[in-house]
């Protein structure tokens, strides 16, 4: 059986790959456990100086699975998916991702938790939570007004409109645009390997700086967009919505 997750260890670098094609990497729960263990194990081995989060060449992730999301919606915040989150908020190493093509639902909303983003020009990000009948998830509906404002936030979050890497950088939510996704993956790796040899204990410290001030309140916000979102998950709303996309063709 093809591994869904790939991990690669390059020196101090971990890399970590989603890795199912056919299904556009979207994120089944067996995979969001993989991903919080990569994660917790690449914060506590003193050999890993950052983490390089990606999909493939052309695709990032269509987000959660949705056949997942109607036969085993989670019932409470003691899940994969809830505990990869917690994994990156708390990852006191550098996360860097490479994004290409469609960055969907989760695949958007992680990256506002990495800290350095670089995307090609053509990725298509976007968080049709409402538009499947859910709610904003992932400190999503903090993070984003903060960052661009309620008007363009409601644009992203209300109606559920995709956007540009090219546009994601000017918003602030990624770092860099490139030519392509081989592009942005390679960017994407020279910048994670100069973490090795920048000073470590400088590198976690800053991190820690400038995630401290928001920490409590976006894993409260976390929280109460999860219990949401689980609920919205068994209302008719969604189950139409994530049926439609399933009986499409
Ligand atoms: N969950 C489960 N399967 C998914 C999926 C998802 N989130 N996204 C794509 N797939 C599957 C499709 O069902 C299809 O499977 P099939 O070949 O067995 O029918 C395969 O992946 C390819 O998808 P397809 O839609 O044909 O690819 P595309 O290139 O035309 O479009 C996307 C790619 C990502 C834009 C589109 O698949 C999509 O919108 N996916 C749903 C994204 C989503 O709403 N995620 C949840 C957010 S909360």
């Amino acid at each position: 059986m093809t591994e869904t997750l790939l991990l690669d260890r390059e020196r101090g670098l971990l890399t970590v790959r989603m890795n199912r094609p056919d299904k556009k990497n979207a994120l089944t729960r067996a995979m969001y456990s993989q991903l919080a263990q990569a994660l917790v194990m690449a914060d506590s081995d003193p050999q890993v100086r950052a983490v390089l989060l990606t999909g493939s060449s052309d695709c990032f992730t269509a987000g959660n699975d949705i056949i997942d999301f109607l036969e085993q919606p989670p019932n409470d915040l003691d899940n994969p998916v809830f505990q990869f989150m917690l994994s990156l908020l708390d990852c006191r190493k550098p996360v860097i991702a490479a994004v290409a093509g469609p960055a969907v639902g989760i695949g958007t909303t992680l990256l506002l938790h990495c800290d350095l983003v670089y995307v090609s020009r053509d990725a298509r990000l976007r968080m049709p939570f409402v538009n499947l009948g859910l709610c904003p998830e992932f400190g999503s509906s903090l993070i984003l007004p903060r960052l661009l404002g309620q008007a363009r936030a409601a644009q992203l979050l209300l109606l559920g409109e995709g956007f540009s890497g090219e546009q994601a950088v000017a918003w602030g939510i990624a770092t860099e645009a490139l030519d392509s996704g081989e592009a942005a993956l390679a960017k994407a790796r020279e910048v994670a390997l100069r973490f090795e040899s920048l000073p470590p204990d400088a590198v976690r410290i800053s991190k820690q700086l400038m995630k401290a001030p928001d920490r409590e309140q976006l894993r409260k916000v976390i929280e109460e967009e999860g219990t949401l979102f689980t609920q919205r998950l068994r209302s008719p709303e969604a189950v139409a919505a994530l049926s439609g996309f399933i009986n499409r063709r």
